[in-house]
């Protein structure tokens, strides 16, 4: 049996960027079941799910780029959340990352004002899961659906029980 993220991701193929879900799933399940309280900031960061728009104020420059009045800039928050340059294995799941300065959240003025309630519902959703549903597989060959847009995620994750 190879148990899954209960969250998962296109851009994630789990059996060759993640070895450690694969080859030795067991250990990090019983790790979150213990209550590890780091790993939802870690499924924050790797599967980070909002992005959103600016509209520039005045000329200037992002890295390489010019940017003018009224251009709209995108903020892919899930992209800078697996930055190679932050992130050591960014594109790995790391349950127990310590130094995981992530930006699901957004930063500056307008981080998510409800990132508290948030994480507090995930871990919340985690413990419960596991403690009801303690193993499953993702269906062999079956179809991820996934809302896409601004603010994405799993639609439809077929497990087996
Ligand atoms: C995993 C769940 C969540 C994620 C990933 C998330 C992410 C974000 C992000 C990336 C922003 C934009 C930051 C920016 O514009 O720079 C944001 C803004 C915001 N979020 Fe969340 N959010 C979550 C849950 C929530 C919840 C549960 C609430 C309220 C109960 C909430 C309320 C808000 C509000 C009010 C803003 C606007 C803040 C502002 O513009 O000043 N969010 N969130």
């Amino acid at each position: 049996m190879t148990a899954v993220p209960p969250v998962n991701d296109w851009t994630i193929d789990w059996d060759h960027h993640d070895p450690q879900w694969v080859d030795n799933p067991f250990p990090i399940w019983d790790e979150l079941r213990s209550g590890c309280p780091v790993a939802h900031t870690e499924f924050l960061r790797a599967f980070a799910s909002v992005s959103l728009w600016r509209t520039v104020a005045q000329h200037g420059t992002i890295g390489e780029t010019d940017v003018e009045e009224g251009d709209t800039v995108m903020m892919a928050f899930p992209a800078a959340c697996r930055d190679p340059d932050v992130f050591e294995n960014a594109d790995q799941v790391i349950i127990d990352r310590h130094l995981n300065r992530h930006v699901a959240f957004g930063a500056g003025i307008h981080r998510c004002l409800g990132s508290d309630l948030a994480r507090l519902e995930l871990n919340i959703a985690i413990e419960i899961w596991l403690r009801h549903l303690p193993m499953f597989e993702l269906v062999p060959s079956a179809d991820v659906t996934w809302a896409e847009g601004a603010i994405r995620g799993p639609r439809a994750i077929p497990v087996r029980l």
